[in-house]
């Protein structure tokens, strides 16, 4: 591979090495090398928030960071909070709200929502659509989505 970097990462909890061209985005590396195909892909322009990630603790857009730039992070991708069960409120109450139709959206609206839960305060509504303004969903309308969010921030304690 030409001019191909090697990185160290930690990717859900594994240390992961690999060869990468420089060029190669975060996400294109999860899905193509690693398999983990649950961020998705939209705009690629850090427009919709499909493809966003946890890089060591913030959320961000994994269409606008190159694999390279995470050498040396700790990545979290959708499949690493569903396999701890952190997201498992969220998750349960978007089923139960119908807050998603085709799903796209879903792993980065989660990991987002996921992130204002850990504030671990009482966000309001408004501050509920205020954080998730970065996700895009073509199918919902928000509604649904917001009451799954709210729902869990107020039964946490
Ligand atoms: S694919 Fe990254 S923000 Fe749209
Ligand atoms: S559920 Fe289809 S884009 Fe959100």
């Amino acid at each position: 591979m030409e001019h191909a970097l090697d990185i160290t990462l930690t990717v859900n909890g594994t240390e992961v090495r690999r060869r990468v061209a420089p060029r190669q985005h975060l996400v294109d590396f999860l899905r193509e090398e690693l398999g983990l195909t649950g961020s998705h892909l939209g705009c690629e322009h850090g427009v919709c928030g499909a493809c966003t990630l946890r890089v060591n603790g913030d959320i961000v857009r994994g269409c606008l960071m190159l694999a390279v730039q995470a050498n040396g992070c700790r990545v979290e991708t959708i499949e690493g909070l569903t396999d701890s069960k952190e997201l498992s409120a969220l998750q349960r109450a978007f089923h139960q709200r119908n807050a998603l139709q085709c799903g796209f959206c879903t792993p980065g609206m989660l990991m987002a929502a996921q992130d204002l839960l850990n504030q671990k305060r009482k966000a309001t509504r408004e501050e509920i659509r205020e954080h998730i303004s970065g996700n895009y969903c073509r199918c919902t309308g928000y509604q649904a989505i917001v009451d799954a969010i709210e729902e869990v921030i107020h039964g946490q304690g």
